[in-house]
């Protein structure tokens, strides 16, 4: 009996052999190809996409979305006008949509925005309000939307876009009606509804160390010298190749790790003028490799998210005349250049 047993384990060891188990072949066909999630993986980092939720009939789409990627952000799913299209009436059903598809293909979800000037509901924007209704209105949004999803978000973007391009505070309905301290307001209500969340601040335009970046640094530094829950700050990263590289990035990225805050790249694309040629997705894949080489070269960088992976789906030509090709796969969801590209950063 024992030797039976002994005689069939040796026998399986060899067949196991003979398949190319465990004796260091590489990978062959059949094995699943490596993705950017699992190549930033091995830096301790994630690759992510947004996705919508009218895309998510494309299954061809859903498929590359649901294995090359390790993070997911609704693109709107999550905002203001869809969560909350009545005054206390919530809807979490789109976003509900997309953090149920992310679970079920092991995915982490930053969630994505709680305040933003940007794609209001009608009934907040069409009045006036004083601020002590204001401020009301403001905690209940933010703590029914982070409570709903409280322990399926690794990271909330709390307050986009609140700078201007000179370093000034925009001139929202939040910040004309509360003043600034509404963002400390805005992360400690956040922080409440569900404490393990990181809380950032995201916007565009703060790649490049100058007047926008400064802004949140010094915002930044004072949050966490008042010990507000703030943990992240979040680089949108929208580029354009006419306007050049933020060659600064790095150096940036790294002051605001100093101050013991996590940095992300969080709506990655590279936009170009259409029509793209092979110049333009050579420079376009050399930008990608260089933002994915500084995320990886500062500790505290700890991930970054396509805003969708595919030009089938791209917000661009729709919000920039004449742009497009922004992202590393076409719209045939075949990869470009800078798929590769990301590939060979990640794989240093
Ligand atoms: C965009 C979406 O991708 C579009 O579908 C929508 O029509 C407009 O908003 N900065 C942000 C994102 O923080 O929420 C924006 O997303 C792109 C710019």
């Amino acid at each position: 009996m024992h030797k039976n047993r002994l005689r069939l384990v040796g026998a399986l060891a060899v067949a196991l052999m003979a398949a190319g188990v465990g004796t260091g072949v590489p990978a062959q066909a059949h094995d699943k190809p490596t993705t950017l999630a699992d190549l930033a993986q091995r830096h301790g980092r994630y690759y992510g996409s947004a996705t919508d939720n009218p895309e998510l009939v494309d299954e061809p789409y859903k498929a590359i979305l649901g294995s090359e990627f390790d993070m997911i952000t609704p693109g709107n799913g999550q905002k203001w006008y869809a969560t909350e299209p009545q005054q206390g009436v919530f809807d979490f059903s789109k976003g509900d949509e997309i953090v149920n598809l992310a679970r079920a293909n092991h995915q982490r979800v930053r969630g994505h925005t709680l305040v933003w000037h940007s794609q209001l509901p009608d009934w907040l924007t069409s009045r006036e309000w004083t601020a002590t209704e204001l401020r009301a209105v403001l905690k209940k949004h933010i703590q029914t939307e982070v409570r709903h999803y409280r322990g399926k978000i690794y990271a909330w973007d709390v307050v986009n876009e609140a700078f201007n391009e000179d370093g000034t505070y925009r001139e929202t309905i939040f910040y004309k009606t509360l003043g600034p301290g509404y963002i400390a307001d805005a992360l400690r209500w956040a922080h409440q509804a569900d404490p393990k969340a990181k809380l950032y601040l995201n916007d565009y335009n703060v790649e490049a160390v100058g007047p926008k970046s400064d802004a949140y640094y010094k915002l930044a530094k004072e949050l966490k010298a008042q010990g507000v829950p703030l943990h992240g700050f979040g680089l949108q990263a929208h580029l354009a190749l006419q306007y050049g590289y933020p060659t600064t990035l790095e150096d940036n990225l790294r002051r605001f790790a100093r101050l013991g805050l996590d940095t992300a790249l969080t709506e990655v694309d590279i936009r170009m003028i259409l029509p793209a040629d092979e110049t333009k997705l050579a420079t376009q894949a050399q930008w990608y490799r260089d933002l994915t080489e500084a995320c990886l070269a500062v500790r505290r960088c700890v991930g970054i998210t396509l805003w969708d992976y595919t030009d089938k789906y791209s917000w661009i030509p729709a919000f920039f005349e004449g742009q497009g090709a922004a992202l590393p796969w076409d719209e045939q969801l075949q990869p470009k250049p800078a798929y590769f590209a990301i590939k060979e950063a990640l794989k240093k």
